[in-house]
């Protein structure tokens, strides 16, 4: 298994809900090293950029004004297999649709609050990171 990195997001509802310290626990649990980390607010302009791929949804206005309403955990994860792992340990974007026992089945309670963002694959990984990251925020 190849070790990658991943970029993962406590959303505001996380932050605001009082599960930061659970998610962390989880991803350490499961072999996820903390490579950077960092509390911030979004703004609205910012969130737009972050989710850009997403400006012709219907839900973009909504999510990057939710993305923007609170401060968000940011966050390099790394480990074997690390884009996975994470997308395992999330469960799937519908908390509905989550399996039991993953992050959102367990708090989530909206498709789009749905605590944690995570990459879906290394190209996105590499460009989400430097999003947030630079090189001197990383530790090797
Ligand atoms: P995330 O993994 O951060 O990637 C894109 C985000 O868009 C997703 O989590 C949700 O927060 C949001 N999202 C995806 N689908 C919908 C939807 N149908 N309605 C509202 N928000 C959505």
């Amino acid at each position: 298994m190849p070790i990658e990195q991943t970029l993962s997001m406590i959303k505001p509802d996380g932050v605001a809900r009082g599960v930061i310290g659970d998610v962390i626990g989880r991803f350490e649990k499961h072999g996820l090293k903390i490579r950077a980390i960092k509390m911030l607010h979004l703004s609205l302009e910012q969130a737009r950029a972050f989710y850009a791929v997403h400006k012709e949804r219907p839900f973009f206005d909504s999510l990057t004004t939710f993305m923007s309403s609170g401060p968000i955990v940011a966050m390099i994860l790394e480990g074997e297999n690390a884009i996975q792992v994470n997308r395992d340990l999330m469960g799937a974007t519908d908390y509905r649709k989550a399996a039991p026992g993953t992050i959102r089945a367990d708090f989530a309670r909206e498709i789009e609050a749905n605590i944690v963002h995570g990459s879906d694959a290394p190209d996105t990984a590499k460009v989400e990171i430097a999003f947030f990251f630079n090189a001197l925020e990383q530790v090797c």
